[in-house]
């Protein structure tokens, strides 16, 4: 805590290396250290300043994706942190308990600085959360698990240029900045904190024995109730929430299989939607202390209405466009009132592909296609797979914030198609 009462945190983001194999060092980027960056954790209601410093060689942003705050606190493409200056955003967290991360935000240059491995998370624990039953040991039975695939040349440096239309494709996984990992499990329940930190790829998580596991939350925190599946689909951005149990001395793979794209089969093959992958092990102790039940009612989410929604705004994703329109930094695309509930219907108009992100808001899902969503989407989300020719109907309430002058983002979190121009920008008034 600083004297203003705020919870302070120091983010620098500088090149160093990594030696993801022992004797290989590769050039990395990482806040504090050489890859990826600390884990910043905050309560609801507390006001935080983050001191961003840059000793790149180049100018970045740091974006805090998920969280509800002030324009010119985002971190977007207009908050530039040129090479030696610091950036100190203070904003209140006012949202509830969840898994948000953090990353660089450039127009054009997203993809190559998360590549390069900037990026963490941004933990949000409220007292809703802290009074379940949940495993909630940072570290020890509540485990992050930042999964992102990449490729290494002849000299083990990154190579991005095996390249599917999502963008670069990976046939190595790195978990928290670790090849092959695994887990030494001394609890009957582990949390999960998945989170797709990749530039492209698509993930199915699930175990390697197909064991049942409970999604307990997504994007924007916890679902209403846990609710046991086998598998969850996440694009680049999402997270997701799991619980699963071991028993004593067993053995089990967290693992990634295809994911089902929506797609046809010859996209699918050509956007690394045929691997299976193993993501990390999980290997339990002979003993394994015991948390009994784990909470089975979990968050209170009230549902957004749609007689509330003030407007109702369509985007047609289509080549590297929305709506028709690249990215352009002096364009505002949307105007919304402060506080209002809007409809958002999103499209993927291509037959390849996409998903899409809302900066400031968490949204809830009413419908994709004709039907209601399914239980993975039925809890606060911030950004969406989208299947080819299915509308995803979305409704969200807008922050209270107003700025006439810095803009929120919408994009695709393929980042090389944000690079590309698969953006827009809104402003709160
Ligand atoms: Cu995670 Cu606009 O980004
Ligand atoms: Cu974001
Ligand atoms: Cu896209």
């Amino acid at each position: 805590m600083n004297a203003a009462g705020e919870r302070v945190f120091d983010l620098t983001a500088q090149a160093g290396t990594t030696e993801f194999v022992p004797g290989v060092s590769t050039d990395t980027w990482g806040y504090n250290g050489s890859y990826l960056g600390p884990t910043l954790v905050a309560e609801r209601g507390e006001d935080v300043r983050i001191n961003v410093n840059n000793d790149l060689d180049e100018a970045t942003t740091v974006h805090w994706h998920g969280m509800s705050l002030p324009a010119e606190m985002d971190g977007g493409p207009h908050q530039m942190v040129e090479p030696g200056v610091q950036w100190s955003p203070n904003f209140t967290i006012d949202q509830p308990a969840a898994t948000l991360w953090y990353h660089p935000h450039p127009d054009g240059k997203t993809e190559h600085q998360v590549e390069m491995g900037l990026a963490g998370l941004f933990l949000v624990q409220d007292d809703e959360e802290a009074a379940l039953n949940l495993p909630r040991s940072y570290g020890v039975d509540d485990i992050p698990v930042v999964v992102q695939d990449r490729r290494f040349d002849a000299k083990g440096q990154f190579a991005t240029d095996v390249r599917g239309y999502i963008g670069p494709i990976g046939d190595e996984l790195l978990v928290n900045g670790t090849l092959a990992p695994f887990l030494d499990v001394t609890t009957e329940v582990v949390r999960l904190r998945l989170v797709n930190g990749s530039s492209a790829r698509v993930y199915d998580f699930g175990f390697s024995d197909g064991r049942s596991f409970d999604l307990i939350g997504t994007d924007g925190g916890l679902l209403t109730a846990a609710a046991p599946m086998a598998g969850i689909r996440l694009s680049p951005g999402e997270r997701a929430e799991v619980l699963v149990r071991l028993t004593p001395g067993e053995t089990v793979n967290l693992q990634s299989s295809p994911p089902d794209l929506g797609t046809s089969a010859k996209a699918a093959t050509r956007n690394a939607g045929d691997d299976t992958l193993d993501v990390m092990e999980l290997r339990a102790a002979d003993t394994l202390s015991s948390i009994g039940d784990t909470s089975k009612k979990l968050a209170t989410i009230e549902p957004l209405q749609r007689e509330d929604a003030t407007a109702e705004r369509f985007f047609t994703l289509n080549g590297y466009t929305i709506n028709n329109r690249l990215m352009d930094m002096t364009r505002i695309d949307e105007t919304i009132d402060a506080g209002a509930t809007e409809v958002w219907t999103v499209d993927n108009a291509m037959p390849l592909p996409h998903n899409f992100h809302v900066h400031a808001v968490q949204f809830q899902v009413l419908r994709v296609g004709t039907e209601p969503p399914p239980v993975e989407l039925l809890g606060w989300k911030d950004t969406i797979y989208l299947e080819p020719g299915v509308r995803y109907e979305l409704i969200m309430q807008f922050p209270e914030y107003t700025d006439p002058d810095f803009p929120y983002m919408f994009h695709c979190h393929m980042l090389s198609h944000e690079d590309a121009g698969m953006m827009g920008q809104f402003v709160v008034v």
